[in-house]
């Protein structure tokens, strides 16, 4: 019988419930967005988006067990994202589970929301296998890793001050556009052509990034040319970010002989991002979840949580919400 997981996502702006059969038969998976409630104040508030967790988190568990037909005796594990994210929002997740866990006398998996977004791919490519290279892009990192195995993950590269999803926020507030910047300025950037030539920082420097000087030029720049069109703005910011990103992960993946690369995290949304990496389809097999569970969603969580019930990886009542982990 494939084990049913269910899996809980809120370190950030999201609240979601999934309940996942075997690999990759998602039987429901509910996001609520909190983007209408944050966007007024231009970015996510911790303490809001705790308390709207709350209101969520109960309503959308009985939803997906409602859509997808099962009850609480059916699911086998509860898999939840403990790190890292806003401390507040975590713990209303994790607390949730735990009290699940107890009263349900089910056990209790902590996922890492970073391994998530890479398990992600998983649901979507069965027969995708270690080693592959990861090109991890959210909006608290930026990371190219080396899958050497299904929990074994080494750290190629990584961003020394901003991360990719980051900068398209803090540029996005700079022209005006609002919040969340990457999805805006994706759409802005069709409309407009790529004709200023901003930094592209460390680009033949190593595997590590650095997005804070692109940010800071875009903003100069902004400063000494009043009327240039935002949305070429826009174009020019996002090609030189997804260029450098691009050029980073197929050189490393090239070199190193190694031809599946899998794009992870809200970023790998980005219709340039993508449409780059397909450019190098002939030499590289180029992996990424489609936009439903490419943003904050429990799917990953529990995709990654069966890989550790399978391997009888469970966790105690303990475990504490872990905001800054890493991988
Ligand atoms: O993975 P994610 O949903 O949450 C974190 O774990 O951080 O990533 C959110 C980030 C935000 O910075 C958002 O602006 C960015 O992903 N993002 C995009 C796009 N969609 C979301 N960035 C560029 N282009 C997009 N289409
Ligand atoms: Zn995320």
């Amino acid at each position: 019988m494939e084990p049913i997981i269910l899996g809980i996502e809120t370190s950030c702006d999201e609240t979601s419930v999934c309940l996942l059969k075997g690999k990759d038969k998602i039987l429901s998976n509910i996001v609520v967005s909190q983007i209408d409630i944050h966007k007024v104040f231009g970015g996510v508030v911790p303490e809001v988006a705790a308390r709207k967790h709350i209101d969520f988190m109960y309503k959308i568990t009985k939803q997906a067990f409602k859509e997808a037909e099962i009850t609480t005796e059916d699911i086998n594990a509860i898999a939840v994202t403990y790190g890292p994210g806003l401390v507040g929002a975590l713990l209303i997740g994790l607390n949730f589970a735990k009290a699940l866990s107890i009263s349900l006398n089910k056990p209790l998996i902590k996922v890492n929301h970073l391994m998530g977004h890479i398990y992600a791919n998983f649901i979507e490519y069965p027969n995708l296998k270690p080693p592959f290279i990861v090109l991890l892009v959210s909006g608290g990192h930026t990371m190219i890793l080396k899958a050497n195995d299904y929990m074994d993950f080494e750290i190629i590269g990584q961003t020394r001050d901003d991360a990719a999803g980051e900068a398209f926020d803090k540029v996005s507030r700079m022209l005006d556009f609002g919040y969340p910047g990457g999805p805006i300025i994706d759409s802005y950037a069709k409309k407009g052509k790529d004709i200023y030539k901003f930094p592209k920082p460390l680009y033949n420097n190593g595997y590590d990034f650095s997005f804070s000087g692109l940010k800071t030029s875009v903003l100069y720049f902004m400063k000494d040319n009043p009327n240039a069109k935002k949305e070429d703005i826009a174009a020019s910011f996002q090609n030189a970010l997804v260029d450098t990103l691009v050029h980073k992960v197929t050189k490393y993946a090239i070199k190193n002989k190694i031809n599946d690369i899998v794009i992870a995290g809200g970023v790998a949304a980005n219709s340039s991002l993508r449409k780059k990496l397909s450019e190098f389809s002939s030499k590289l097999n180029i992996y990424y979840p489609s936009i439903e569970i490419c943003t904050d969603n429990a799917a990953m969580i529990a995709r990654a949580g069966y890989e550790k019930y399978i391997r009888n990886i469970f966790s105690d009542l303990n475990v504490d919400a872990a905001p800054n982990l890493s991988l």
